[in-house]
């Protein structure tokens, strides 16, 4: 029997760890899956929500880091990390994607000499200023056993120096939880909850990064530039709680809550707080565009054919813009103004999934972890 722990932190982890979770549970006899989630995001719908939708049994373990500095954060959850490593001994320690949680685990685990696997490893931006950069860099440096989800991830290893023995091409977890999840996401209430027809023309907006975000100067520009935009269609933006106060005391947005018997406007930028995974798959999957500069929505609309731009000047994901249905086109306001309306009226073709993005991602992990030796 295997003990294997796995670690997740923010809200884009819960989406990665489900799929391996329920592939462990269907081998109980050979492996024993730990969960521990450092607490990295804490409000209820940033975190227990996706508990809750995705099924996951409660975290054995919850460090409870919250928020703070990068360093703050990432020295936090290795000092609450390393006793839950000693306590529980795992033959391998599974971390996923890129947040600060990902490093720090794979960190303590290379101090304690514990084998640790990535989950989504290789990806890069050849951006050092990200933090997510320096997070995926690490931790691959460190890994034992790398799980990429693109080809470019494998070649970006090789060409670091990583032996490629410790590289397997699986596939996506994050799409095996699309795929499984699709009955349930197309049963979401959201469109009644929030009295939008999904037959209108509407557009989904995410931002979150800090270079997006943390100057007024730079939110407002691209605020500025999104409403006008979005007198052509509805703008629905669920908005990450480190904008909001930005936003709210501008008073940009038109606020709408779900469930208050209120249809959204037909036009405008309507905030909304932070949907849950089932609701906010819906939303996306029946929009005309989705307008981001996450890294998760990027491979999500790809697979749900829906067109994407990338609210960035780089993406570490590149077989969502040469297979997907991905642009990246930076944040000046005039070349989003230029692209959602040509996308509006010329949407790229969508040209099918990704190689192994086919919902058996994490059949996969679990097999290779349980064939290993020792
Ligand atoms: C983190 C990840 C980012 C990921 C994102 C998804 C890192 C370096 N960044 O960024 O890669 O795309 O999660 O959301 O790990 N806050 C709350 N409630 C919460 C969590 C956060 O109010 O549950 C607020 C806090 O004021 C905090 C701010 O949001 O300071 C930012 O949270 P933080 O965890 O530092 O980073 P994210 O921007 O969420």
């Amino acid at each position: 029997m295997k003990r294997i722990l796995l670690v997740a932190g923010a809200r884009p982890n819960f989406m990665k760890v489900a799929p391996i979770m329920w592939e462990m549970a269907k081998s109980s006899q050979e492996c024993e899956p730990i969960l521990v989630h450092t607490g990295q995001h804490y409000d209820v719908n940033m975190s227990q929500v996706f508990f809750d939708e995705l099924r996951l049994p409660a975290p054995h373990e919850n460090l409870e880091v919250g928020s703070g500095s990068h360093t703050w954060q990432t020295a936090q959850v290795m000092l609450r990390f390393e006793p839950i490593l000693l306590k529980y001994r795992p033959d391998w320690v599974i971390v996923v994607g890129d947040v600060n949680s990902t490093l720090a685990c794979a960190l303590v685990c290379g101090k304690l000499g514990t084998r640790v696997a990535h989950v989504e490893a290789g990806l890069r931006s050849f951006d050092r200023t990200m933090p997510e950069e320096i997070n995926r860099l690490l931790t691959d440096a460190i890994a034992d056993l790398l799980f990429v989800t693109e080809e470019s991830g494998r070649e970006n290893l090789c060409r670091e120096g990583i032996i490629p023995d410790k590289i397997h091409f699986v596939g996506n977890v994050m799409i095996d939880t699309l795929k499984l999840l699709r009955p349930r996401w197309e049963g979401s209430s959201i469109f009644r909850r929030l009295g939008l027809d999904p037959a209108h023309p509407y557009a989904v907006l995410t931002l979150h990064r800090p270079p997006n975000v943390d100057d007024a100067g730079v939110l407002m520009n691209l605020i500025k530039a999104l409403r006008e935009l979005a007198h052509h269609l509805p703008m629905i933006f669920p908005v990450h709680p480190r904008v909001k106060c930005h936003l709210l005391s501008q008073g940009h947005l038109v606020w709408s809550r779900l469930d208050s018997g209120e249809s959204i406007p037909r036009k405008g930028l309507v905030g909304l707080d932070p949907l849950g995974y089932l609701d906010f798959i819906a939303l996306m999957s029946r929009a005309r565009l989705v307008l981001t500069d996450s890294g998760g929505i990027q491979e999500e609309t790809t697979v749900l054919g829906v067109p994407c731009l990338t609210l960035r000047e780089t993406t570490e994901r590149p077989v969502t813009v040469t297979r997907g249905t991905n642009r990246v086109i930076g944040t000046d306001p005039g070349r989003i103004m230029d692209e959602t309306l040509r996308t509006l009226d010329q949407p790229p073709r969508p040209v099918g999934s990704p190689p192994l993005w086919d919902g058996q991602a994490a059949a996969r992990i679990v097999k290779i972890l349980l064939d290993q030796s020792g």
